[in-house]
């Protein structure tokens, strides 16, 4: 293996740096011997870092200019060798992801080198341009914006339950989209948020009024999955379904659902539901959180679901338990296709695994994440789709850390069961799915009835 080059002070973490395997993808060429900001930081930071590190994202630090990163060159050497940023939490190993946020040797050397020679900025000629980020929305111009109606007031203090917003959307015709992002209007105080498409005729939120925190009394109709069963096929010949439109939440922003040439439909006559997690900033806030669509061309051959079909609620995680396991599995009643994964768990998930299991018996596992952290809910885009035949399982284990040795564990002296808030437990992967336009996305999934959605 080659030297890494490391500054001394940095030392001490290079043990840890050289036991994270790197990925097979790494680009080999040397670091240089006297990197600048301009000419050999600046352009790995803004392919690896600002869509985070810039004014107004999610980062408390900018990495745009030399004069706001300057200060912070030893914290962004000892990051990247410790490989704690840019954050990316699967196993090199296994699978292959689009979005794989991993520095290369030769990144993590120049970026370490340039620490220890003085950070210097080096020539402005040799300045790459600046990133244009737009005007917020990571996705391009949406074609359509729905926003909350009315301000959502946000008290100083106090612990959130999560609640939905309702908002009439107007969608006149039947769309297809190709990508979408939420986008919060607050972000010191949205901690996450999803926005669903509530199919016309649906009885979910039917009494809600429009544009305020919302939540149904438990067990009331409509969430689970009445939607898919008794909405109509669309004026354009296809299945509406509650589905999520698009997910936000740190490591989690733009989605595009053009992978396998496919596409997210929306009815005419659907509504969007944003399932809204605030937290209180110490000072009241105020949120009017969006979703930004880009619309496909037309309707595509393949569409995308975001769905929780695999999901486990009925466990109960002892007090003290120090690595709890669950399982869960479902099975694909249709041929379909696989290429997105976000685990999700709260904070006692330690790690998590999803094996797809195919009609022949054969095993292949898709994502590992062997150190699972609820501050980061990064979603896994496989580099190909995968195809999953008929009668294909899919199957996740996970393990839970619910002992004092997990630092983040809300009561150690509590047996844990399913609730949605965090010092709950959850067990779902959101996976993302595609299927044959035509064919009724209520029946993909296991005993053919529409698995019951998911809030997180
Ligand atoms: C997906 C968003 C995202 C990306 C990409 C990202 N960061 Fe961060 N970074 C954050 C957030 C949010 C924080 C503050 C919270 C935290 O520390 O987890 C942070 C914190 C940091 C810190 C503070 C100390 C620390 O390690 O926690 C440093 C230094 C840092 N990032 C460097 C980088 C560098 C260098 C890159 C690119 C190679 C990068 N980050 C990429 C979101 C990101």
């Amino acid at each position: 293996m080659r030297r890494l080059l490391v500054p001394a002070f940095l030392l001490p973490l290079l043990a840890l740096a050289v036991a994270t395997p790197l990925s097979t993808r790494s680009v080999s060429a040397a670091a240089p011997a006297a990197p600048t900001f301009n000419k050999d930081v600046l352009p790995i930071l803004q392919r690896n870092c600002q869509e985070c590190h810039r004014p107004g994202a999610i980062a408390p630090t900018s990495f745009v200019t030399y004069q706001d990163t300057r200060p912070y060159a030893r914290a962004i050497a000892k990051a990247v060798v410790t490989r704690s940023m840019p954050p990316w939490f699967a196993d090199p190993t296994v699978g292959h992801f689009k979005n794989e946020k991993v520095l290369s040797r030769a990144e993590i050397e120049t970026i370490s080198a340039w620490a220890e020679k003085g950070a210097t900025e080096g020539d402005a000629k040799d300045k790459p341009k600046p990133v244009d980020f737009g005007d917020g929305w990571t996705i391009g111009k949406p074609d359509i914006v729905v926003t909350m109606p009315k301000d959502i007031e946000i008290p100083a203090t106090g612990i959130l339950d999560q609640s939905n917003v309702l908002v009439y959307a107007h969608f006149d015709k039947d769309v297809w989209v190709k990508a979408a992002e939420v986008r919060p209007g607050n972000p010191r105080t949205v901690h996450h948020m999803k926005a669903w498409i509530r199919p016309p005729n649906s009885t979910w939120m039917k009494d809600a009024p429009e544009g305020v925190m919302y939540n149904p009394p438990r067990g009331a109709a409509g969430f689970d999955g009445v939607g898919p069963q008794v909405a109509p096929v669309s004026a354009t010949g296809y299945r509406p379904v509650q589905d999520i439109l698009a997910k936000y939440n740190p490591g989690v922003e733009g989605q595009e659902f053009t992978t396998g040439n496919a596409a997210k439909f929306i009815a005419a006559g659907s509504d969007i539901v944003f399932e809204a997690h605030y937290t209180s900033t110490g000072k009241p806030e105020i949120d009017r959180s969006s979703v930004g669509i880009v619309l496909a061309a037309g309707p595509p051959q393949q569409r995308h679901l975001t769905t929780t079909a695999i999901s486990a609620r009925g466990f109960e995680i002892p007090a003290g338990d120090p690595n709890y396991e669950i399982k869960a599995e479902t099975v694909v009643n249709e041929n379909a296709k696989l290429v997105w994964i976000q685990p999700h768990m709260h904070y006692r998930g330690k790690d998590f695994e999803l094996t797809v299991v195919y009609p022949s018996g054969k095993e292949e596992m898709v994502l590992r994440v062997p150190n699972y952290k609820f501050d980061w809910q990064v979603g896994y885009e496989l580099a190909e789709p995968l195809d999953l035949p008929k009668g294909t399982k899919i199957k996740t284990v996970s393990h839970y850390d619910n002992s004092t040795g997990n630092k983040n564990n809300p009561d150690p002296t509590k047996v844990i069961r399913y609730g949605a808030q965090s010092w709950d437990e959850m067990n779902v992967s959101f996976v993302g799915i595609l299927i044959d336009a035509k064919s009724n996305p209520a029946r993909t999934f296991g005993s053919g009835r529409p698995a019951p959605p998911v809030l997180e």
